[in-house]
């Protein structure tokens, strides 16, 4: 039993069985600015333009900014970690493949599962938000937006007594971007360059135009008084004070998520030593720095009340609609490029998990079903259309709140083990070559850990739970059949 959990991958084998030494692997074409385009493409998103309104209102106020603090400083710390193991390790597959050849098959399936949260109920969360923004874009055209029950979970109640049913346009927009996937993406980097370029000129242009417009009201007390906060679905936690602010950065973490995308695409970049610590910890910056003073002007621009009712949903867009007259345009223009905006970030994450579960497939470790490839179009076809059901499902019958939370929840837990894991390879393998080293080993390593788990602790008893129940799944799963059926156990090599 115990080889079983602790048997792990040797980096040699690992590279073979990728193909990353040979000819026929990925072809490396990203340099350094690639990389961080990737990495900001899939970075600005829901957190953005709708979690951080959810933290102002049920978390800190005004205190978001710090929280933006405390989350990118615990990014930077598992950034670094992420960026030494796609120095030394530079194959697809992410913490799943990290943890393989370091802390052993039982914590790798762990992992594996846990980026579940990360990437598919990441992606049911986007494209709940890209449901609240298509609303918008519909009142702006004057066409009559989708009805409140087809567009909100049956977890949420409008404010003149409409019972949701189903997110009907969030289901629409999985099914169109997995149909996508299926195809097979030529991921055009023309495309994910606009995209880009289209995200940041919003959030600059919000910050510019806002700064103007915010009300030091607004931001009086910065940290609210520490008292508590009962959402919708009637959970009460913390709001206000260091708590507010510890919860408040669990939040907006899932702003953060997505850095470690720039990971995945080790293969495919000309010099992964120098370029992917660039890549990851260059679109991590500019990302801190633009949150931010964008959490400044958005908590500046509207009092705290705001978020809990008129802009409550679609957020952004309302605040400037509702409190910088005439800067209309720029409402509408937020609202279109931000639709396209998350349905990149979704697209990322939905083949962020069909590559994980590809390559946890590879390894026996779940049904071969996952990589299972598409006659014609060379695709995993079966697993992303396995996931959409799954996605639909979180996007389709939760509320934002919920499923968000879990992704930051989720991806932090498994943040603290890749920072672990840079420790534990440390010690056990000094020998081999790491083109980028984390300075200050273990400092950083545990300091990692620590901001991770103060945000996970912020996050609160509920989440904790959800987690807990998640992880529980995942174990009885893998005794049941991973462990059985994993290629390692059969071939030990
Ligand atoms: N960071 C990504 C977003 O905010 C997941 O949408």
């Amino acid at each position: 039993m115990a080889n079983a959990l602790f048997r792990t991958k040797s980096i040699d084998r690992l590279m073979a069985d990728s193909g990353a030494n040979s000819d026929s692997g990925l072809k490396r074409t990203l340099g350094a600015w690639s990389l961080i385009g990737l990495g900001i493409g899939a970075i600005i998103g829901a957190g953005l333009f709708v979690r951080t309104a959810a933290a102002i209102a049920e978390r800190a106020g005004p205190s978001v900014t710090l929280a933006f603090v405390v989350a990118g400083i615990g990014c930077a710390f598992a950034g670094l970690c992420y960026a030494e193991f796609a120095s030394m390790i530079p194959i697809a597959g992410s913490a799943y493949t990290y943890s393989y050849t370091t802390m052993g098959e039982f914590i790798a399936w762990i992992i594996g599962w846990d980026l579940v949260l990360e990437y598919a109920v990441g992606a049911a969360t986007v494209a709940i938000a890209w449901s609240q923004y298509l609303n918008k874009l519909l009142a702006i055209l004057g066409i009559s937006p989708v009805p409140y029950q087809w567009s909100h979970s049956p977890m949420e109640v409008s404010t003149t007594g409409v019972q949701g049913l189903m997110n009907l346009p969030a289901v629409v927009i999985l099914l169109l971007l997995s149909l996508v996937l299926v195809r097979g993406t030529q991921e055009s980097a023309l495309l994910n360059g606009i995209i880009v370029i289209a995200k940041v000129a919003i959030v600059m242009m919000v910050i510019a135009v806002g700064w103007g417009y915010m009300n030091p009201l607004n931001h009086t007390p910065y940290i609210p008084e520490a008292t508590t906060f009962t959402t919708a679905q009637g959970v009460t936690h913390a709001y206000g004070g260091v708590m507010g602010v510890l919860g408040a950065a669990g939040v907006v973490f899932f702003a953060y998520i997505g850095f470690d995308a720039v990971s995945t695409a080790a293969q495919e970049a000309k010099n992964p030593s120098r370029d992917m610590p660039i890549g990851i910890l260059g679109s991590l910056v500019i990302c801190t720095i633009l949150y931010i003073l964008f959490a400044h002007v958005l908590s500046g621009v509207a009092p705290v009340e705001f978020f809990r009712t008129a802009g409550k949903e679609a957020s952004v867009s309302q605040a400037i609609a509702d409190f910088m007259p005439g800067y209309g345009w720029l409402s509408n223009f937020v609202t279109v490029a931000i639709l396209a905006g998350f349905s990149s970030v979704i697209l990322v994450m939905l083949l962020g998990q069909s590559r994980v579960f590809y390559s946890m497939s590879r390894d026996g470790l779940v049904p071969k079903v996952f990589s299972d490839t598409h006659p014609k179009y060379r695709t995993p076809w079966k697993s992303n259309m396995l996931f959409f059901v799954f996605t639909s499902l979180f996007a389709g019958f939760l509320p934002d709140s919920i499923v968000g939370e879990m992704t930051s929840i989720g991806t932090l837990f498994a943040f603290m083990l890749v920072c672990a894991g840079v420790w534990i390879l440390r010690v056990r393998r000094p020998d081999l070559p790491r083109a980028f080293k984390v300075p200050m080993v273990p400092v950083v390593a545990i300091l990692g850990i620590v901001v991770c788990g103060a945000m996970i602790y912020g996050l609160g008893w509920t989440n904790w739970l959800r987690l807990g129940v998640w992880l529980v799944i995942g174990v009885v799963i893998y005794s049941v059949y991973g462990k059985k059926y994993s290629k390692l156990a059969n071939d030990p090599g």
